[in-house]
C-alpha cells in the first residue's frame, strides 16, 4: 500500500527529503517518473528551472493532476498513460535521463476510490484493477482452479491459510457470487479468534491485486528496460512497500553491483564486472519526524544505485524470480 497521503490539498510524497537529497546532483536534465500518483515527485522535481519531466502512469485517472501540470510546464512535462514495463517505448529527442523513478504500490485516491475495489473496505463486485488490466480479480475468484488460487495466496500474500480459504471459495462460488462482502467474510470466518495486528484480509487483497495488475512483471520488466534507457551516470531510484517488492529491488541492485570472484555459475570473464554502484548497501526508511506526520511510510524502502555500465543481460535476475512470474502466468478461463 502507498504511503502517499493527501492533508488538506497539500500532499506528501513519501520520503520526499531522502529522494530530493539523491536527486539534486543531478539536476539539470530529463527524469522520468514511472509512478506519477498525484505528482508529488514530478511537481518537486519541476520546481528547478532546467529540469524535465516524462511522467507514466497505468491509471487514467491521475491525467486530472498531470493536466494540470502539462498546462503550467507546457514544454518541460509530458505525461504517457502506459505501464512503466513499456519504458523502452518512449521516444527521447536527445538521451539527457538523469534518473528513472518508482514509487510503487497505490496511491491514496486509488485506495479511497471504492470502485476500484483495491481497499477491502469496499463493497459490491470484485475488481482491483489499477489500469491497463487483461481482467479483474471478479474473474479470477468466479474462474481459477483450487491449485492456483492457493499458490496466488501463498507466494504473493505469505498467506498461511491459503489452502483453507482457496478450498472455502470453490465451495462458496458454486451457491453464489462472490463479491468483496463475501470474499471478506470467508477470511474472517476461517480466520476468526486469531489475534492479528493486521486486518484479516490484507495479505489475500495484496496476492489478488499483485496477479490482477501483474505486479511482478511489470517491476522485473520496468527496471531492466529502465537499465537499458539510462545512459551511464544515471540514477534508479525505487520505493517499494512490502518484502515481495523490496526482494526484487534488493537482488536487482545488489547482485550486479558485488564482484562475484566466488560464483561457479558465471564465466570468468563477467565475474569482476558490476554495472551498478550503491552510495548504501541498507535501504533509506522514514525518520521519526515522517512517521509521526504520515504513519503508513513505516513499510516504505527507498533503495536506489547508479548506472556504471552498458550490457547487463539480467539472466540470473530473470531465472531468480522466474518462480513468480510463472504464477502470474498461471492460466483461467475469463
Ligand atoms: C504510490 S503511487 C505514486 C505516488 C506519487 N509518487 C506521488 O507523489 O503522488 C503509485 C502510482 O503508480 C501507478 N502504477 C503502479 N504500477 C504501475 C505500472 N506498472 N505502470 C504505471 N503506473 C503504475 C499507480 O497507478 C499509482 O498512481
Amino acid at each position: 500500500m502507498s504511503a502517499t497521503i493527501k492533508l488538506e490539498n497539500n500532499h506528501f510524497p513519501v520520503l520526499l527529503k531522502e529522494f530530493i537529497s539523491i536527486i539534486s546532483p543531478l539536476y539539470g536534465g530529463t527524469f522520468i517518473d514511472c509512478t506519477f500518483g498525484q505528482g508529488g515527485y514530478s511537481k518537486k522535481i519541476l520546481e528547478i528551472k532546467n529540469n524535465k519531466v516524462i511522467a507514466i502512469d497505468r491509471d487514467s485517472d491521475v491525467y486530472l493532476y498531470a493536466k494540470e501540470l502539462e498546462n503550467k510546464y507546457k514544454k518541460r512535462f509530458h505525461f504517457h498513460n502506459i505501464k512503466f514495463s513499456e519504458i523502452n517505448k518512449i521516444k527521447l529527442k536527445k538521451n539527457d535521463l538523469k534518473a528513472i523513478i518508482f514509487d510503487l504500490g497505490y496511491s491514496t485516491n486509488q485506495i479511497r476510490d471504492l470502485s476500484k475495489g483495491i481497499s477491502f473496505k469496499s463493497k459490491g463486485k470484485l475488481n482491483m484493477k489499477m489500469g491497463l488490466n487483461n481482467f479483474s480479480t471478479h474473474e479470477v475468484i468466479a474462474n481459477m482452479n483450487e491449485n492456483n488460487l492457493n499458490k496466488i495466496f501463498k507466494f504473493f500474500g505469505d498467506e498461511k491459510y491459503s489452502s483453507r480459504i482457496a478450498r472455502k471459495i470453490i465451495e462458496i462460488r458454486k451457491k453464489k457470487t462472490i463479491d468483496t462482502e463475501t470474499l471478506t467474510e470467508i477470511i474472517d470466518k476461517i480466520k476468526k479468534f486469531k489475534n492479528y495486528k493486521i486486518n484479516n484480509s490484507t495479505k489475500i487483497f495484496q496476492a489478488l491485486r499483485i496477479f490482477v495488475n501483474k505486479e511482478i512483471s511489470e517491476l522485473v520488466d520496468g527496471l531492466i528496460n529502465a537499465y537499458s534507457l539510462l545512459p551511464v551516470g544515471g540514477v534508479i531510484v525505487v520505493v517499494t512497500f512490502h518484502s515481495l517488492e523490496d526482494k526484487i529491488v534488493k537482488f536487482f541492485f545488489k547482485n550486479y553491483s558485488e564482484l562475484k570472484n566466488s560464483s561457479r555459475y558465471l564465466p570468468d570473464n563477467e565475474k569482476n564486472i558490476t554495472y551498478f554502484k550503491l552510495q548504501n548497501k541498507k535501504p533509506l526508511i522514514a525518520s521519526a519526524e515522517e512517521l509521526k506526520l504520515n504513519p503508513s511510510s513505516r513499510s516504505a524502502k527507498l533503495r536506489f544505485g547508479t548506472k556504471i555500465r552498458n550490457d547487463c543481460n539480467f539472466q540470473e535476475f530473470k531465472q531468480k524470480f522466474k518462480y513468480l512470474l510463472d504464477i502470474e502466468n498461471l492460466e483461467f478461463n475469463k
